[in-house]
């Protein structure tokens, strides 16, 4: 009988294996592309949060602050802010001490994410 003979069955598995290749591949590979951003948009949030502590969420205060808001600088403006406190050529309680704790990539990092939400809408 057709239906019980194995060499039909194993050509019929072939196309289906193959076919499931494909569209496993399909799912996961730009779920991969995606993980793989998520891990460089994490970093770059985890970076900038180190200021949320003082200058609230995205540089939007904390109730009672008496700390500056930091929601109104581009994000070339913000790098400029954060290299003059490291380099010594801006002054300060905090900000100099603190700024040197970072490379300069992470402070354009940090630059790059809080002054992009800035200058994005409101
Ligand atoms: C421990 C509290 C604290 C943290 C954390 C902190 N800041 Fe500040 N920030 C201050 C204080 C206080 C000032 C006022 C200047 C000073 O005394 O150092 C300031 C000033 C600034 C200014 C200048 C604001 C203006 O109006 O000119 C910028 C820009 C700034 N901070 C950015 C950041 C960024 C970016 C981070 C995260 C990497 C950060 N700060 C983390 C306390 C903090």
């Amino acid at each position: 009988m057709l239906k019980n003979n194995p060499s039909n069955t194993r050509r019929q598995s072939v196309p289906c294996i193959t076919i499931g290749i494909l569209i496993s591949n399909a799912i996961f590979i730009p779920t991969g592309f995606a993980q793989h951003r998520t891990a460089a948009e994490l970093y770059k949030r985890t970076l900038s949060a180190t200021c949320a502590n003082c200058h609230g969420t995205n540089g939007k205060g904390v109730v009672n602050g008496d700390i500056p808001l930091i929601d109104k600088f581009s994000q070339i403006a913000l790098y400029s802010q954060l290299n003059a406190y490291k380099t010594g050529n801006r002054e300060g309680t905090i900000m100099p001490q603190l700024s040197k704790g970072y490379t300069d990539d992470q402070l354009h990092t940090i630059a790059d994410q809080l002054g992009l939400v800035n200058e994005g809408p409101k």
